[in-house]
């Protein structure tokens, strides 16, 4: 006798399970795509015990017909595509076919539902084993129940993995503040052991305000930069929070392509690039982003759990990511007084966030206008309608939208001839500069603006190839160790690019013979020496241009100007000025803000003014 032998449909659809459900939340995943995939407009969670008792998922989607009940649990059946043509451009969320049966094989599985046109629902119910019971009248409303209990009953292996109810539950939250955020006219309602945890309604424009304070918070609403961008037949859109938000963890990113929440090395990549140069090291962006662009150009046949896609043209999706989100960043966000910044007419309804003015007191920092800046993505402006939406039922959001905070004063004139960041009033604590700006104050760190600013000339300078050297009156010998001297010598072509002039003078000796004419100021041995200590820790392992660009920035922060420095007005007047026109000047090469502004109302409200 063979001792090969075909595996029982059970076991293969254990099998199965065993890449798909790995915990009650990919159940309620796969069940919650199959309810969007069905229209669904309104959809309930129902959990016992972090959902290994019981996870219920009800819908009000299209429904099955009795024909339809034991089709959908039977393995590699769907009616989502049925041609290899199909899943070339699948745009619906599920196609595999596999969940159902998956789920069944290990739980006791019930699945009820109703059509419009039929008068009454159909039950059928599995308990883990290859055979269901036969179909039972049922009542139910349009739409579907799944109902999925003692789940891994029957796979002891897969129960000791299980975690705490509350850790379970926490899965589950998550995942269904993603599904909430791509499908803002959603309602949705979740309950844990009888008791109501979430309970959303449909938001009628996407994106909008209220949720998204719900879901994600005031701070990063207050925080948020508006994106969208199209190009080269993609799209992107959503929100990008500004860096002074960044988190300690990577616990607020999403991102969606063509409705679907992804993970992807590609699209990280290319966050992680274009918040480079301005976030804090070792923290975390935050955004809410939608990718569209035609299905055959992405394959979301990769993982079982379709948590990854790859595209077609990964190379040009990155660059459209990366550069449509460092410009963003680069823009930075206008600091003219909140009301004054909201187009005429828009009052009364939603608004995206103008002026960064928080609904929470207390000054933040402030964002800055950029000469080079133009419109983009408008404040007070809806995005353009588009995207195509999967299955009609509003999967990708069209555009968003804010609430302006409300009790904000009237617009105040604005003279046309006062700069963004006002005038300077005088410097406080060696430190601060204080500029006294249309609405309010403006407080401005001195040294931090200085190392932005020289941070982006050199930036330019060196990758512009315009770099100007200035030869010292007196070469400055410096001593250094023999390891030192041989990192100065093995990357001197690198030293000569960043517009240092050195040469090896012995063992352990090097000449500083030149420096870049914008740090004309620079102690010529300390910059040597910052320098070789930050390409001994950078060393070649990152990119030339990134390991270029931490160089100038730590030769940057050499050259700003030091606390206690006293600055003449004309001075910090044409700091300010400066500030105005550079990229990312909003925060310092290390992620900290460079300046904030204290309201009118802010202060006014110190002294109980108008009380
Ligand atoms: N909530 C639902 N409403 C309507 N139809 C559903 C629902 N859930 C599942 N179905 C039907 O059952 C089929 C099988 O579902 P599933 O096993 O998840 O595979 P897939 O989603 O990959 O097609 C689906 O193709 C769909 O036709
Ligand atoms: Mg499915």
């Amino acid at each position: 006798m063979s001792s090969i032998h075909p595996l029982p449909p059970q076991l293969i659809n254990q099998i199965a399970a065993g890449e798909v459900i790995e915990r009650p939340a990919s159940v309620v995943k796969e069940l919650v795509e199959n309810s969007l995939d069905a229209g669904a407009s309104s959809l309930r969670v129902d959990l016992e015990q972090g959902g290994v008792k019981l996870i219920r998922v009800t819908d009000d989607g299209s429904g099955l017909g009795p024909e339809d009940l034991p089709l959908a649990v039977a393995r590699h059946a769907t009616s989502k595509i049925a041609s290899l043509a199909d899943l070339d451009a699948v745009s619906s969320l599920g196609f595999r076919g596999e969940a159902l049966p998956s789920i069944a094989s290990v739980s006791r599985f019930t699945i009820t539902s109703r059509r419009p046109c039929d008068g009454h629902g159909w039950r059928l119910t599995c308990d883990g084993s290859d055979s269901h019971d036969p179909l039972q009248p049922a009542a139910h409303d349009v739409g579907t129940s799944v109902e999925v209990r003692d789940l891994f009953y029957n796979v002891p292996a897969r129960r000791k993995f299980l975690r705490t109810e509350k850790t379970e539950l926490g899965h589950i939250d998550q995942l269904l503040i993603r599904f909430a955020l791509a499908c803002s006219q959603l309602r949705l309602r979740l309950t844990h052991n009888g008791r109501t945890s979430l309970d959303l309604p449909a938001a009628d424009a996407p994106l909008a305000a209220e949720r998204l304070r719900r879901l994600l918070g005031d701070d990063f609403l207050a925080h948020a930069l508006p994106v969208d961008e199209v190009a080269v037949g993609l799209r992107l859109h959503g929100l990008v929070a500004s860096p002074d938000f960044a988190r300690s963890q990577g616990d607020m990113q999403f991102f969606y392509v063509n409705g679907r929440l992804v993970r992807d090395k590609v699209v990280a990549h290319a966050v992680r690039q274009a918040y480079r140069d301005v976030l804090h090291h070792g923290r975390h962006p935050a955004f809410l982003l939608f990718l569209e662009l035609p299905p055959r150009q992405v394959d979301v046949n990769v993982h079982p759990a379709k948590h990854e896609v790859r595209f077609r043209e990964s190379r040009q999706v990155h660059d459209f990511i990366y550069r449509a989100l460092h410009r963003r960043l680069a823009e930075g966000r206008r600091c003219v007084p909140a009301a004054a910044d909201a187009p005429a007419g828009s009052g009364g309804g939603e608004m995206l966030p103008a002026g960064a003015e928080p609904a929470a007191s207390g000054p933040v920092p402030g964002r800055l206008p950029l000469g080079v800046a133009e419109s983009r993505g408008g404040y007070g402006r809806d995005f353009p309608a588009g995207g195509h939406g999967i299955l009609g039922a509003g999967i990708l959001p069209a555009g968003f939208a804010f609430q302006q905070p409300s009790g904000e004063p009237p617009p105040r004139e604005c003279p046309v001839d006062t700069p963004p960041l006002g005038f300077a009033i005088g410097q406080l604590n060696g430190i601060y500069i204080l500029a006294e700006a249309p609405d309010g104050l403006i407080i401005v760190d001195m040294h931090a603006a200085h190392e932005r600013i020289g941070y982006e000339r050199l930036k330019q300078a060196v990758h512009g190839r315009t770099l100007v050297r200035q030869p010292l009156l007196v070469p400055v010998t410096v001593h250094v160790s023999r390891a030192e001297a041989d990192l100065a010598e093995t990357h001197a072509e690198l030293l000569q690019q960043l517009g240092l002039g050195v040469d090896r003078l012995g063992e352990t000796a090097l000449v500083v013979r030149e420096l870049p004419a914008l740090l004309g100021a620079a102690d010529p041995e300390q910059l040597l020496r910052d320098v070789l200590a930050d390409l001994a820790t950078h060393g070649q392992s990152e990119r030339v241009e990134a390991a270029i660009d931490a160089l100038l920035a730590g030769m940057a922060c050499h050259g700003a100007v030091r606390a206690n420095r006293r600055l003449t007005p004309a001075e910090m007047n044409a700091l300010l000025r400066d500030m105005e026109r550079t990229e990312r000047a909003d925060q310092c090469n290390h992620g900290r803000p460079t300046w904030t502004r204290v309201s009118r109302r802010e202060l006014d409200a110190l002294f109980l003014r108008g009380r």
